[in-house]
């Protein structure tokens, strides 16, 4: 299997290159570069962002795990969402989660280690360990992006908590609160959502609690205040609004696992050689590429396998998806 760097994939693989050029130009124009040209600092942070709103984070570390490919417009990134929580349509989440209020917030610890307890937003996120991180995201429906995160290193966080030997899983839930969250009146999933990673993965240096996009705090459809971000995993992995984390000894079954596990596995890694029993995954649509774009391939580990294959040495990926 080819296994590629995210730096080597070139931007014209997402977008056809016109397409592309098109919107280097308009990235341009409105003062921001493309990644490959960022200085130590965000750029988004210091610069306008054609629609973006909301309170901006201090500047983040520009980090070198970011791809050097192109962002989604703000626009995309914040309004074409996954948030069942909120609706099961593309645009339910930016319309029905405008009056959610993400603050305060608290994070409930529990399970294999050494600090449970119940913690608070600001003592899990100090706002000097703030690190830049552009991604691609890919959908298990088959559709992508490219989001540029602020966030924090997700190991750096759990590395608090002192997760001991039998912490061979870490499991997330998300607020369950059907009166500020309408989409949980309906039995869509068994709420609230949940996520699980094996703790090797959970420690990896690509995985990220993500509290902001564009240099913006996070906006609520996005998953405000906290959500993690494992960006060679599907994106349904990337759980948002995230209240609980526990460490256990057991593999936790996540929402979309309970509700048909056929479809949803446990790893759901990116992976074009095995298709959903409904549709292919060897394609992607990248999500802003216009109307005539098309699909370009997808890549096994979505482009991450220099970074994250040797977790899964010995495990047969057919398998285990
Ligand atoms: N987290 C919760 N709590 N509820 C959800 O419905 N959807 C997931 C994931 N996290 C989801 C969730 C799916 S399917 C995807 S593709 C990503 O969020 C989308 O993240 P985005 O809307 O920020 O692009």
């Amino acid at each position: 299997m080819l296994i590629k760097r995210p730096s080597d994939v070139s931007p014209s693989e997402i977008t056809r290159e016109s397409v592309y050029l098109k919107r280097r130009d308009l990235l341009k124009m409105a003062g921001i570069a493309t990644a490959g040209m960022l200085g130590s600092h965000s750029i988004f942070a210091s610069q306008a962002v054609p629609g973006a709103s909301g309170k901006l984070l201090p500047s983040a570390r520009k980090s070198p795990l970011s791809t050097d490919q192109a962002p989604n417009s703000w626009s995309d990134v914040t309004t074409y969402n996954n948030y069942y929580e909120f609706g099961t349509g593309k645009e339910d989440p930016s319309r029905n989660a405008k009056n959610f209020k993400p603050r305060p917030w608290t994070v409930k610890v529990s399970g294999e280690c050494d600090k449970t307890g119940t913690y608070a937003y600001e003592d899990l996120i100090p706002a000097s360990a703030l690190e830049e991180r552009i991604y691609r995201l890919r959908c298990v429906e088959a559709w992508s992006m490219v989001i540029p995160w602020v966030g924090i290193p997700l190991a750096t966080i759990l590395r608090k908590f002192g997760p001991n030997s039998n912490a061979r899983y870490v499991s997330f839930k998300t607020l369950h609160d059907p009166s500020r969250m309408p989409g949980q009146r309906r039995r869509t999933l068994n709420w609230p959502y949940e996520e699980g990673l094996t703790i090797e993965e959970a420690m990896h240096p690509l995985s990220l609690i993500a509290v902001g996009v564009y240099g913006y705090e996070l906006p609520n459809q996005n998953g405000a205040p906290m959500r993690l971000v494992v960006p060679w995993k599907y994106g349904f992995k990337s759980i948002k609004a995230i209240v609980e984390i526990k460490f256990t000894r057991r593999r936790p079954r996540g929402s979309w696992e309970q509700a048909i596990a056929a479809e949803y596995g446990f790893y759901a890694n990116v992976n074009p050689e095995v298709a959903h029993p409904r549709w292919s995954q060897a394609r992607e649509r990248p999500i802003g590429a216009g109307l005539f774009a098309g699909k370009k391939p997808t890549l096994m580990f979505n482009g991450y396998g220099a970074q994250v294959a040797a977790l899964y040495t010995g495990l047969d990926l057919r398998k285990n998806y």
